[in-house]
């Protein structure tokens, strides 16, 4: 080698040595947060046992199931969103509940057509076929470094030995007890004698924690096959469910490329369908990617992330569903030059309403739980999880022997054209009840990479999930950190209702004094709405940081 290209070799080689010397990996240490501190603890237990993020998520997602009954469990579903370190791969397992077979497009209308709200949700037949014990047993033989029958410990200690109830879990049942007092089964476990449980209670799952044996010892076929398959169908049709044996054999986790885009040097990486969370969020982003929102006043800012959340809302209801079913024009709706167009119908000065998207805007109901949890392990694997059985309690229906409280997500499917789900959300073809098909979701794991900061996070709240992933993508932007993403006051809005919702102290006074002058409509939502659970590591300094949000009771650490 000639001696100056030598001396340059040798420099450049100095140079990436001492990079790498300077940059790991990895951070180190890792960082969990979730929606509750057992959860996090058994994700912690699982890394102390030589476990990576990928088994960490399957301890959490778990324990979740066990230690939060109303948010998420076995008998429901989520996205799992992965990244691995080693050699850069990023995938969504899409373990989403899907329709069974016996499904079709108008089972929730009576004979004059009529949508019946309380059939999708409450009861048996309001539950889809669930993602979540598949999605464990992939996550785990294709990821993990441990069997099932370790990273499952937690969760079945936690459900044969007890728990105490929290405040959040008492307020849930008091909101559900009705519908949870008409299955026998579902009451027997969480209620007692037809009562909210005393402050303080333990809650025992044996049941549950049998099932979850069957799942540690079998993997998949322990829960979509045998005796658990068996219980949970007798009992589904028992119940007036359409539920056969042949739809939970058929079950497949799908791993579907995560959407990604870029918001001012921020890479995005978000839910794919059939989660509308990705699209709607990156669609958002690059409508207000045209502004430089640093530059502008408090009032025409807030007031172009609602415009630009109307009219990305717009076109989820539009056009989003499940994509193995239907033609989804994601790159269109990605587009630059889309969000471009849709930028040029956007004034300052005012709020152009909703009848301009579209008319006919029917009225809202409410409704809203879920869960989420983020991680970051020593060698740099990220898991932003958010699963969910839709309502809180789900749809109130445990099949007899089982533990299995299973979902009401039947709901998010658009049960007739324009017709309001129980997030008040909208629908229309793409989004109709098909056999086998996916039901549209909000839930929105999501990471973000400046180049410097890599950020893992994600929160429940329904329809509402996407404008608080916006706002905290916003706040990562502005070079804030996790703590202050998850408690940063939340408004919303989601084309119809045609109104700005916001949270107690969402917006000032002044500030819905100034956007009413624009000619926007609020309305108060009576409850701190979201549980944000967020994780960042600093690349340069190596500094990890972890944020359970103020308004719940979770969990964050880094160990
Ligand atoms: N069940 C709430 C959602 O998936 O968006």
């Amino acid at each position: 080698m000639l001696k100056p290209l030598r001396t340059l070799f040798i420099l450049t080689a100095l140079l990436v040595v001492s990079a790498c010397a300077t940059v790991p990996s990895g951070p180190g240490r890792t960082a969990i947060a979730s929606a509750h501190p057992l959860a996090t603890r058994a994700g912690f237990e699982i890394i102390d046992r030589g476990g990576n993020a990928f088994d960490a998520a399957v301890a959490v997602s778990a324990a979740l199931a066990v230690v939060e009954p109303a948010g998420s469990g076995l008998g429901g579903g989520g996205f799992w969103l992965l990244h691995r370190q080693a050699d850069d791969y990023q995938v969504m397992l899409d373990g989403r509940e899907k329709a069974p077979l016996a499904a079709h497009r108008d089972m929730y209308l009576d004979a004059e057509s009529n949508f019946i709200p309380e059939r999708s949700k409450d009861g048996a037949l309001a539950a889809g076929i669930p993602g979540t014990p598949a999605a464990l047993a992939l996550l785990a033989e294709k990821y993990g470094r441990l069997p099932l029958s370790e990273s499952l410990q937690p969760a079945i200690r936690y459900a044969q030995q007890g728990f105490v109830i929290d405040e959040r879990h008492r307020r849930l049942l008091r909101f559900r007890r009705q519908v949870l007092t008409a299955d026998p089964v579902a009451a027997d476990i969480f209620l007692e004698n037809g009562a909210v449980p005393q402050r303080g209670a333990i809650l025992k799952q044996p049941d549950l924690a049998e099932t979850l044996e069957k799942l540690a010892e079998s993997g998949r076929e322990g829960f979509y096959a045998g005796e658990t398959a068996a219980k949970l169908v007798t009992g589904v049709q028992a119940a007036g469910g359409i539920w056969t044996l042949e739809d939970l054999a058929r079950y497949r986790v799908v791993e579907r490329r995560p959407v990604q885009g870029e918001y001012r040097g921020i890479r995005i990486s978000s839910a794919a369908l059939p989660s509308s969370g990705g699209i709607v969020l990156l669609e958002a982003l690059q409508i207000l990617a045209g502004y430089d929102l640093s530059s502008l006043d408090n009032i025409t800012r807030k007031h172009l992330i609602v415009e630009a959340l109307r009219r990305a809302y717009h076109d989820r209801a539009l056009y989003l569903g499940d994509s193995d079913f239907i033609e989804v024009p994601v790159e269109r709706l990605l587009d630059a030059d889309y969000a471009t167009g849709l930028r040029s119908a956007i004034r300052l000065d005012r709020s152009l309403p909703s009848t301009y998207l579209s008319d006919d805007l029917p009225e809202d109901p409410e409704g809203r739980h879920t869960t989420h949890f983020s991680i970051i392990d020593s060698e740099g694997n990220r898991v932003a999880a958010t699963m969910s059985i839709n309502f809180p309690f789900g749809s109130a229906f445990v099949a007899p022997g089982t533990g299995v409280l299973l979902n009401d997500e039947m709901d998010d499917f658009a049960s007739r054209p324009g017709a309001l789900n129980g997030y008040g959300l909208t629908g229309g073809e793409a989004n109709a009840i098909a056999p086998g098909k996916h039901m549209l979701s909000s839930m929105s794991p999501t990471f973000l990479d400046d180049g410097e900061r890599v950020a893992v996070l994600g929160t429940p709240g329904g329809s509402r999930i996407i404008s608080m992933l916006l706002l905290a993508v916003l706040d990562f932007a502005a070079e804030n950190g996790p703590e202050s993403w998850v408690s940063v006051p939340r408004f919303h809005h989601q084309y119809i209702p045609d109104v700005i919702q916001y949270e107690p102290g969402g917006l000032t006074t002044e500030e819905i004094e100034q956007l009413g002058k624009l000619g926007h409509q609020f309305r108060e939502v009576s409850y701190r709405y979201g549980n944000m659970q967020a994780v960042q590591w600093h690349r340069q300094t190596g500094r990890l940081d972890a944020a359970s949000d103020p308004r719940g009771l979770g969990r964050a650490e880094v160990r």
